[in-house]
């Protein structure tokens, strides 16, 4: 497994995994990898001939409100992981290579980018897009592989692929969840012993309310009831809301797609799950 820093290296390094019509496939990441990474590296194996992920903790994605600082950073432990995983090439640049000074683009989306996640945390999907076209031309990758979990991300990421006729796949992952039901995040170690132990409460309160969904009959109401009990409970809501899986446009029937947001002291939990 090869760690490049270096832009001109990259170029060789993936010109030479592409070389014959070989096709490449990337894992974005921000690192403190988990479980849930690992398994994105898993399908992109499958989906591609060879794997690079990238470790690129992008200050463009967080709010002013948000703390880079805190972001949890474990790179000895992170290229043990991938090298333990079958991953071929790790992209870490840092942030003077991947924004150089003078650097003055960014992509901005409007549809699924609005509200929820971009309501709360202004300009973040502005970074996401802008690295993520950025990491998509740097790697010349012919896949893409993103976790369901940021659902959000994943349809901002379609969106701008689309809009811009890129020439690369993205591929969804399904939601990696912790024994218990919470889904895998590199966050989840921030939180105490007795906020991880409540923690399971959000997926289970969707599920519920998932199963008392029915068609044609306001949902308003069930999901209320839900908020209220993971209010009681101690976490502090920001939106649980149904919406259509690919516009995030309120839904009106057909497939439907749950999200959730809800702090648990200063840890934003987000969660999502299918409508059936
Ligand atoms: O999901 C993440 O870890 C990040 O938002 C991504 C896609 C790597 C872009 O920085």
């Amino acid at each position: 497994m090869q760690v490049i820093r270096d832009r001109a290296k990259l170029r060789e390094a993936t010109a030479r995994l592409r070389a014959g019509g070989k096709r490449l496939g990337l894992v974005p990441t921000m690192g403190a990898l988990h479980q849930g990474h690992l398994e994105l590296v898993a399908t992109a194996r499958q989906a591609a001939d060879a794997v690079a992920v990238s470790i690129f903790v992008n200050p463009l994605q967080f709010a002013a409100h948000e703390d880079l600082a805190r972001y949890p950073r474990d790179e000895a432990g992170d290229l043990a992981k991938l090298a333990a995983s079958g991953c071929d090439l790790v992209w870490m640049p840092d942030v003077a290579t991947m924004y150089p000074p003078g650097a003055a683009t960014l992509i901005e989306v409007a549809g699924p980018s609005e509200g929820f996640e971009g309501a709360a945390r202004p300009g973040h999907f502005r970074g996401v897009a802008t690295v993520c076209t950025k990491l998509f031309g740097q790697t010349g990758a012919d896949v893409a592989v993103f976790g369901e979990k940021d659902w959000q991300q994943l349809q901002v990421v379609r969106r701008v692929v689309a809009d811009l006729d890129m020439p690369i796949a993205i591929i969804g992952h399904p939601t990696v969840r912790e024994a218990d039901g919470l889904a895998c995040s590199s966050r989840n170690q921030r939180m105490t012993p007795d906020q991880r132990a409540l923690a399971p409460m959000l997926p289970a309160e969707m599920r519920r309310a998932l199963t008392r969904i029915a068609p044609g009959a306001p949902h308003e109401a069930v999901l209320a009831e839900a908020v209220a009990a993971l209010a009681a409970a101690g976490f502090v809501p920001d939106y649980l809301s149904l919406v259509q899986p690919d516009t995030l446009q309120p839904w009106t029937g057909g497939p439907g797609r749950l999200l959730a947001a809800a702090r648990l002291g200063d840890v934003r939990l987000l969660d999502n799950m299918p409508l059936g």
